[in-house]
């Protein structure tokens, strides 16, 4: 049975500097995603830490953070039926190389670390991740 889900997108430092919020944003509405809330901020390598806690253990974790706190992001709560599996297709694999074609890394990414874009992967982290950025 189809339900409806919410998921947390992370608009990248990397999309956000080459301004292509918009594009992106009408990929996901073109497929019923619906963006329920939006915010453009800068977050903190502390904070970074935070919201990638998961992968922690991972020699790539340092690198991620820093990365994740350098430039302004944009965050956006998404709705729709099956959201985090349907956002999950729609971003494509998590290297661009890799990734499928006319998907969100495919056409925008630029490398591992710069892929334009995150999505939550699991329900129960996606609650956590919606509220990370907008419980206030
Ligand atoms: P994201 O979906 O935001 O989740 C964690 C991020 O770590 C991932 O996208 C990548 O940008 C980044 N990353 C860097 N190196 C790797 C790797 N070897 N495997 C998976 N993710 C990686």
């Amino acid at each position: 049975m189809n339900k409806t889900e919410q998921t947390l997108s992370i608009i990248k430092p990397d999309a956000v500097e080459r301004n292509l919020g918009e594009d992106i944003k009408k990929i996901l509405v073109n497929n019923n995603l619906l963006v329920k809330d939006s915010k453009k901020l800068r977050i903190s390598k502390d904070e970074a830490e935070e919201f990638y806690r998961v992968h922690q253990s991972k020699p790539f974790y340092n690198d991620l953070c820093n990365y994740l706190s350098s430039g302004p992001i944009e965050v956006i709560i998404l709705e729709g039926e099956d959201a985090i599996i349907k956002y999950r297709r729609l971003m494509g694999a998590t290297d661009p190389k890799k990734a499928e074609k006319n998907t969100i890394r495919q056409l925008y990414g630029l490398s591992i670390d710069k892929n334009s874009v995150h999505g939550s992967d699991s329900l129960e982290n996606a609650k956590k991740e919606i509220d990370f950025f907008f419980k206030d």
